[in-house]
């Protein structure tokens, strides 16, 4: 998809607040800190369309934005990060589990995981949330830019195994280097039919 406009929309909590209209929708979710706003900004080729920072827990509401008339981008609040506030942290699940399992624009996840990290608890709830809903995921192996080519491909297995994934289902992406986005670009595409 060529990107010539995107647009923050809103901001929500719950289903009332969800922008109205059948425009498609590809939800970013991952743990804290794991780089999705990074990847967004990559995608889109903005600096800072998604606030980056270094303090883990910022992103705590759903975000939408628009891109052209093609689609819906949602930044979806990041999890497992110990120091948020215990009320934030109770909203969390039925915040997601009720986007994910309710929104019917909705045509896919991806589910952003760090490459040096084994995937969290939390981490595989929401693949198997994923998986028991019907949503296609589309997982992206981040941070790359952090190991060497051998060990990018030892950890890659190690994560696709512990994750009950095929090789050829992650995609590695650096938001430095920006390798990767091309691919991501393809499979999001494919979802929304274009
Ligand atoms: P929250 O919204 O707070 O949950 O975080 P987030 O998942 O949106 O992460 P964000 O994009 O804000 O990135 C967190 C930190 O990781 C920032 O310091 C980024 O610069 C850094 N970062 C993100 N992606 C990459 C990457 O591919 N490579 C490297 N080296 N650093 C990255
Ligand atoms: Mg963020």
């Amino acid at each position: 998809m060529i990107v010539k406009t995107t647009e923050f929309i809103k901001s929500a909590t719950r289903p009332a607040h969800y922008p109205e209209g059948d425009l498609p929708e590809i939800a970013f979710a991952g743990r804290s800190n794991v780089g999705k706003s990074s990847l967004v900004n990559v995608l889109v080729n903005r600096k800072n369309l998604v606030r980056t920072s270094s303090t883990p827990g910022r992103t705590q509401l759903i975000n939408f934005f628009q891109v052209n008339d093609d689609f819906m981008l949602v930044d979806l609040p990041g999890y497992g990060y110990a120091k948020v506030p215990l009320d934030v942290k109770r909203q969390w699940r039925p915040m997601m589990e009720t986007y994910l399992s309710k929104r019917e624009n909705l045509r896919g996840v991806v589910l952003i995981l760090d490459i040096r990290r084994v995937p969290s608890e939390e981490d595989r709830q929401m693949l198997s949330w994923l998986r028991s809903f019907g949503i296609p995921p589309i997982v992206v192996l981040t941070k790359c830019d952090k190991l060497s080519k051998n060990e990018r491909a030892r950890q890659g297995a190690l994560i696709c195994k512990n994750l009950e994934l095929d090789k050829g289902e992650v995609c590695f992406f650096s938001a430095l280097s920006r390798e990767g986005k091309d691919g991501i670009w393809a499979r999001i595409d494919a979802l929304l039919g274009v």
